[in-house]
């Protein structure tokens, strides 16, 4: 079976390359999905890449993740913090998930400091701007041949 990795941005980061490009950088969704997908097909991945500024939607692409993926990299920026929905539902599936942020997050407000989601992700890459989501790709790679 082919590997398949769905990649899913959360709210607000269909507005990156021009969302305060000094803390989340100058790329913009669309390149980096672009690194994303070529990064991907070199590690022999089929990539679906997704957004959605919807809490209830980011659960159902999760869900339906189940049985479908070999992985799942998540961003799910503000929800992050809040979510206990995203995170029951990360819970909740088989499918590895690697939480991905672009910036530091234990470095910033404090309000930013917590994941709720991480606790119940395989793992999570944090502070490498849009390269974290490359490493992200590793990551899955690594868990792929494990
Ligand atoms: C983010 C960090 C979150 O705190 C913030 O709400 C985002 C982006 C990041 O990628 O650095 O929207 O997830």
């Amino acid at each position: 079976m082919e590997k398949s990795l769905l990649v899913i941005h959360g709210p607000n980061l269909n507005l990156l390359g021009s969302r305060e490009p000094e803390i989340y950088g100058a790329a913009t969704m669309a390149e980096i999905n672009a690194r994303i997908t070529e990064r991907a097909a070199a590690a022999g991945f089929q990539v679906d890449c997704r957004q959605s500024n919807h809490e209830g939607e980011i659960v159902d692409l999760l869900q339906r993740a189940a049985g479908s993926r070999t992985a799942v990299i998540l961003n799910p920026a503000a929800y992050t913090h809040t979510s206990i929905a995203i995170r029951d539902a990360i819970a909740a599936i088989e499918v590895p998930v690697i939480e991905v942020h672009l910036s530091q997050i234990s470095g910033r407000e404090a309000f930013r400091q917590q994941s709720l989601t991480a606790p119940v992700c395989a793992g999570m890459i944090s502070g490498f701007g849009w390269r974290s989501y490359l490493l992200a790709v590793e990551a899955a790679a690594m868990l792929a041949r494990s």
